[in-house]
């Protein structure tokens, strides 16, 4: 099922958690809305649901209108499935009925009803856990039995709060392919929500960018991380420079146009937007981008930092006249304070305005 959201607003008092919010979620997506706490995620998440009502704009879903001006279907009437930040299970209850339990009200048969449950147990892999307690699991455990019951309900939207924040690295990383994988055998449309970009470029197939209550992009991960739309987003998706240059040239169509920049000592091609002209610009660099050179116009850079992460050195390099240091990515030991010569092979061009 799609989800579209327009121009969606939602305030607490005098804060605005939600400001014209508009997002096109496609039907069997994974789209994951990322952005720092306090930022609206949650209430963004609440609104789909039905828990709340918004102050202004409109919900659809699968093109049917469920919220807007005076109107409001109830949760129960939306096709929605939930994962809580807390995973909100019932501590009284047997794993089994925890995740009985959505499916209740549903018009099943008990046999019906008893085989969901089993199914969707045995698919996070706890079928042999039904009848302990919530207090009696793990944290991951506990997670999975959230997804069990999110799975019984088979609703064509599942809409998930950081379901992994909890957990320690390791299974997050299982859970994460768990949950790829439970997205797979769906097909449900996906509202994932998370505060950890690693996370979310591992998972999505898009990515909205929240930030204090507004959208900023939303993209492909590649996209946002390559091409983002604004000096924000460079500095939110992870690392770059972002230096001041003035381009000599822009070539190229819409897509693959590209610029010949000069910044300070370096003379390269970076990519950029279709509004981007001659001028001066700023540059966001990535490690990628950066290349220890070998030719003879390579500019000497002075190591400020290396910090070994397994496979390469993660190292800050100082260039002479420029503000920042470049972030670069080297398959060779530095040392802090020696000199290497450094070329830079691409960049992204941030869009005006
Ligand atoms: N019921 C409420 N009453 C008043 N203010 C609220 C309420 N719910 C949320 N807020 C405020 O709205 C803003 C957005 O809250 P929200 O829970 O959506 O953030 P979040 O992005 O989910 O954060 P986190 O990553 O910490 O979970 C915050 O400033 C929060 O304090
Ligand atoms: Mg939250």
């Amino acid at each position: 099922m799609s989800v579209s959201l327009r121009s969606l607003s939602k305030r607490f008092g005098s804060h605005a958690a939600l400001s014209e919010v508009s997002l096109e979620i496609e039907t069997g997506s994974f789209f994951v809305i990322l952005g720092p706490s306090g930022c609206g995620k949650s209430t963004l998440l609440r609104l789909i649901a039905g828990l709340e009502t918004q102050d202004g704009g409109e919900i659809d879903i699968d093109g049917r209108r469920v919220a807007g001006a005076g109107f409001h279907v109830p949760p129960e009437d939306r096709d929605v499935g939930v994962v809580f930040q807390s995973y909100a299970l019932w501590p009284h209850m047997s794993v089994e009925g925890n995740v009985a339990f959505p499916v209740e009200s549903a018009r099943l048969s008990a046999r019906e009803r008893k085989s969901r449950v089993e199914r969707s147990l045995e698919t996070v892999g706890l079928d042999g856990f039904a009848r302990r307690k919530p207090a009696s699991l793990s944290g991951g455990q506990r997670q999975r039995v959230a997804l069990a019951r999110c799975l019984a309900q088979a609703a064509g939207t599942v809409l998930m709060d950081e379901p992994l924040a909890n957990l320690d690295p390791h299974l997050r990383q299982t859970m994460e392919e768990e949950l790829a994988e439970f997205h797979r055998k769906t097909g449900a449309t996906t509202l994932y929500i998370t505060h950890d970009q690693r996370e979310a470029m591992a998972l999505a197939d898009r990515i909205a960018i929240l930030w204090e209550g507004r959208v900023l992009q939303a993209d492909r991960p590649e996209h946002l991380y390559r091409r983002p739309a604004s000096e924000r987003v460079a500095r939110f998706i992870g690392r770059a420079a972002i230096w001041d240059g003035m381009l000599d040239g822009v070539s190229g169509a819409n897509g693959t146009r590209r610029a010949e920049v000069r910044c300070g000592p370096f003379r390269f091609a970076a990519e950029c937007a279709g509004s981007v002209d001659q001028g001066p610009a700023r540059i966001v660099l990535r490690p990628e981008d950066v290349e220890i050179a070998t030719e003879p116009h390579a500019v000497n850079a002075r190591v400020e930092s290396a910090v070994y992460r397994g496979g390469f050195w993660d190292a800050a390099l100082a260039v002479e006249g420029m503000a920042t240091p470049l972030v670069a990515h080297v398959r060779q030991r530095l040392t802090p304070g020696e000199t290497v010569p450094v070329s830079l092979a691409s960049g992204w061009v941030l869009p005006i305005g």
